[in-house]
C-alpha cells in the first residue's frame, strides 16, 4: 500500500496537466430516461428547487425529434428541451409540471452543411459553441461575436438571447447572425401532432424564433451568416475610473471588441482594446480564460473555504481587499489567462484568429479524471457557488447610471471587495439593438456581476445591499433588462412589459404553441401570462425572490433590516444594521 502512494501522487499530478472532469449531465432519471430530475450546470436554480419530469428523450435526427413532439403533443404531455449541460440559472429548462417529457439536443451536434462561398454555416441546435467555432474555422471561416463561454449550445444560447460584446457591424448577441433556422412545434392531429416550419431569413417569424426562451417548440437547425476568418488583436489597458462615464459609449464605438473589467474598490478599469487586423500579422494568441479552466479540486475548494470565511463578520475590510486586490494583480499578470501562442503570456498585444480568441471553456474538454479536477462550480463537489446578475441599460443611460454607481462606491470603497466578487470586477459589454422581439430594443451596455450565494436559504451575504441597490437601480430607475438567463427571480418582474414587441411574441407562441406545451410556470410567470415570478415569504429579499417590502423579507434576527437603497432611495434592501433597528 505504502509503495503504491508515491505513484498514486504522481499519476494525480499528471492527470492534473492532462485533465478535467467534465461537467455531469443536468438531467438525472432513476430507470433509464424514465422518472427524472433537472437542474443546471450549477446544480441550482434561482429557488433552489429541482425539477421533476417523467422521461427524457436523445433525438440523434430531426425525424426522432419530430416523433418525439408528436409523441408528447399527442398526450397533450409538457415538453421542455434541455441541452448537453443547461448553463441558464433560472428554471428555463424546466418542462411544466412534474410529469412532462425533456428533450435534450445532447446528440443534436453535428455540423449540417457549410456553404464557404456564401459564408453560410448550418448546424444542429445542440451543437456546442465551442465545436461550432472549430468547424466554421476549418473552412475558413468565423462567427464574428459569441458569449466568452463555449460551453453553451447553440440552441440553448440563441433562446436566451446571449451575447459577446460589440457596438460594431450586426453586435455582439449571436442572434443577429442567424439568417435561418428549422423549428418543430406542436400541430393538430390532422398534420400528425407536429411540423417542421422553416424560417428563412425573410420570414417575419424569425424574429420571434432567434430569441425565444424555449416556449415555441424545439429549433432543429440553425443557419448563421459568417465571416471570412480574421485576426484581432487585444491589449488590456488599465486606466483610473474618474471619466468613466464619458469613456464607456467611445469606447465601444472605437474597439471593435471593447468591453470594460471595472473594479470600483480601487477606481480601476480594464478598458479591453481589441480590434481586427490583418490575418498577416504575426501571432498565435489563445483565450484560456483562468475562470474557465480547470482547476484542482482541492485548490476550488479552498478557495470557497476562503470566501466563506471573508464573507465572516469577524474579517476586517481591509484584509478581505487586501487578499481580492493580490488576487486581481495576480490575473492581470497573466492577462486574464490569454497567451501569446497557446502557452504562454509574453506580452501585450495578443494577436491571434478569431476561433482562439472569442471564448474560452477548457474545463468542460475532459478526458474524465475522477474529479481531481473540473469547472471550479462543478456541484459535485463544495466549489464556487454563486449568483450571477446580468442586465442591461440603453446606451443613452449609461453614463449617469456609471455615475450613481461611483456615488454608491464613494460611500465605501472597499463594500466592492466583498459584495461582489471583487476579483472579476463589474464586467461592461456593448450589445447592439435587435430585431428580436425578446432582443434589445436599443443599443445597451451590459453589467455582469457575480457575486456570493450561500448554500443555506436565507443566510445573509457581507454588503448584499449593494448588488441589490445597485439591480434595482438598473432595472428601475435606468429601465434596465434582465439577461434571460441569468439573474435572480425578482429581476424578471415587469421585465416583460419593457419589450416593445412582446406581444407580437406572445401571437406566435399562440400560433405555434397553442396549447403551451413548451410553457411551464416559469416561462407563463416571466411572460406575465400567468403569476408573477416574485415569491414573498421569510428571508425571500435574501435569495432575491423578492425586493423587500418588510423586515421579515431579510434576515432581522441576524441584523439585516429592509431600508432604503444609500443613493437610490427607492430601492429596499436588505442592510445591516449594528445596533438593532437602526
Ligand atoms: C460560465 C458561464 C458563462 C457564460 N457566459 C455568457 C456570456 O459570455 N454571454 C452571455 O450572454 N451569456 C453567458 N452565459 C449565460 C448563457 O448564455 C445562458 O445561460 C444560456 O442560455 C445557456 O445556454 P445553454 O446551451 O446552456 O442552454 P440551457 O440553459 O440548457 O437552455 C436555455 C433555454 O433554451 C431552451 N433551448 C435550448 N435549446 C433549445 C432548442 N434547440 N430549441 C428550443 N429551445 C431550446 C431551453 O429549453 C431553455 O429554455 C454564461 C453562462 C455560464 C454558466
Ligand atoms: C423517482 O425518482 C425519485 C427521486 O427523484 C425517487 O424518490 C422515486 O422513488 C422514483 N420513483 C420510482 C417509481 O422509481
Ligand atoms: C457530438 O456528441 C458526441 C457525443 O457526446 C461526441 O462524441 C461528438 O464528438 C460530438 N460531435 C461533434 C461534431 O461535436
Ligand atoms: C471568525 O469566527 C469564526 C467563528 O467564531 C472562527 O472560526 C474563525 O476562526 C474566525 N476568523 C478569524 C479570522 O478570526
Amino acid at each position: 500500500m505504502e509503495s503504491l502512494l508515491p505513484l498514486l501522487i504522481a499519476l494525480g499530478v499528471l492527470l492534473q496537466l492532462c485533465c478535467c472532469s467534465p461537467p455531469p449531465s443536468p438531467v438525472v432519471c432513476t430507470h433509464g430516461n424514465v422518472n427524472c430530475t433537472v437542474t443546471n450546470a450549477y446544480g441550482s436554480f434561482t429557488d433552489r428547487s429541482i425539477c421533476h419530469a417523467a422521461n427524457i428523450i436523445y433525438p440523434r435526427t430531426e425525424q426522432e425529434l419530430v416523433a418525439a413532439v408528436a409523441a408528447a403533443a399527442c398526450a397533450k404531455r409538457k415538453l421542455k428541451v434541455a441541452t448537453k449541460h443547461s448553463h441558464s440559472i433560472p428554471k428555463l429548462s424546466c418542462p411544466g409540471g412534474r410529469h412532462g417529457t425533456i428533450i435534450s439536443t445532447a446528440r443534436l451536434n453535428q455540423t449540417v452543411h457549410i456553404d464557404a462561398a456564401k459564408r453560410l454555416m448550418t448546424v444542429e441546435s445542440g451543437m456546442l459553441l465551442r465545436d461550432l467555432i472549430t468547424a466554421a474555422a476549418a473552412a475558413g471561416l468565423a462567427l464574428p461575436n459569441s458569449p466568452y463561454w463555449y460551453g453553451l449550445s447553440i440552441g440553448g444560447l440563441l433562446a436566451t438571447g446571449a451575447h459577446g460584446s460589440s457596438l460594431w457591424g450586426k453586435g455582439g448577441a449571436v442572434h443577429e447572425y442567424v439568417v435561418g433556422l428549422r423549428i418543430v412545434t406542436p400541430a393538430p392531429a390532422i398534420k400528425g401532432f407536429a411540423v417542421v416550419r422553416e424560417l428563412g431569413a425573410d420570414h417575419p417569424d424569425l424574429d420571434a424564433a432567434k430569441v425565444s426562451l424555449g416556449v415555441l417548440g424545439v429549433i432543429s437547425q440553425v443557419t448563421l451568416a459568417l465571416e471570412p476568418l480574421f485576426k484581432r488583436s487585444l491589449t488590456f489597458v488599465k486606466r483610473g475610473d474618474s471619466d468613466l462615464a464619458d469613456q464607456v459609449v467611445p469606447w465601444g464605438l472605437l474597439h471593435e471588441f471593447a468591453d470594460l473589467e471595472w473594479h470600483p474598490q480601487d477606481g480601476t478599469v480594464m478598458y479591453r482594446q481589441d480590434d481586427r487586423v490583418d490575418v498577416s500579422t504575426p501571432g498565435n494568441g489563445l483565450n484560456d480564460l483562468l475562470i474557465f479552466r480547470a482547476s484542482p479540486t482541492g485548490r476550488t475548494i479552498g478557495a470557497r473555504v476562503a470566501e466563506e470565511s471573508m464573507q465572516m463578520k469577524n474579517v476586517t475590510d481591509v484584509a478581505r481587499c487586501a487578499a481580492v486586490q493580490l488576487q486581481v494583480s495576480a490575473k492581470e499578470q497573466q492577462a486574464l489567462g490569454f497567451t501569446n501562442d497557446g502557452v504562454s503570456f509574453t506580452g501585450y498585444p495578443v494577436v491571434g484568429y478569431q476561433h482562439r480568441m472569442q471564448a474560452a471553456g477548457t474545463c468542460i474538454d475532459g478526458p474524465e479524471d475522477g474529479l481531481l479536477t473540473s469547472c471550479i462550480w462543478d456541484p459535485r463537489i463544495r466549489g464556487s457557488f454563486n449568483y450571477n446578475s446580468g442586465f442591461s441599460v440603453a446606451i443613452s443611460k449609461a453614463p449617469a447610471f456609471i455615475t450613481d454607481v461611483q456615488r454608491i462606491r464613494d460611500l465605501n470603497p472597499d463594500m466592492f471587495c466583498t459584495g461582489v466578487d471583487g476579483r472579476v470586477g463589474l464586467v461592461l459589454r456593448y450589445v447592439k439593438a435587435s430585431s428580436a422581439y425578446l432582443g434589445k430594443p436599443e443599443d445597451s451596455i451590459d453589467l455582469d456581476i457575480l457575486y456570493y450565494r450561500s448554500r443555506n436559504y436565507g443566510t445573509p451575504r457581507v454588503y448584499g445591499d449593494l448588488v441589490d441597490e445597485i439591480e434595482q437601480m438598473a432595472l428601475n430607475k435606468y429601465g434596465g433588462l434582465p439577461h434571460w438567463g441569468k439573474n435572480r427571480d425578482f429581476a424578471f418582474d415587469g421585465a416583460i412589459a419593457k419589450y416593445p414587441k412582446a406581444d407580437e411574441f406572445l401571437l406566435v407562441k399562440d400560433r405555434y404553441d397553442p396549447d403551451g406545451l413548451f410553457s411551464s410556470e416559469w416561462s407563463d410567470q416571466v411572460l406575465a401570462i400567468r403569476g408573477s415570478p416574485t415569491v414573498v415569504k421569510k428571508g425571500c429579499a435574501i435569495e432575491g425572490l423578492c425586493v423587500c417590502s418588510d423586515d421579515s423579507h431579510c434576515a432581522p434576527e441576524q441584523g439585516y433590516f429592509c431600508r432604503p437603497g444609500k443613493v437610490y432611495r427607492e430601492a429596499r434592501v436588505c442592510s445591516f444594521i449594528k445596533e438593532n433597528g437602526k
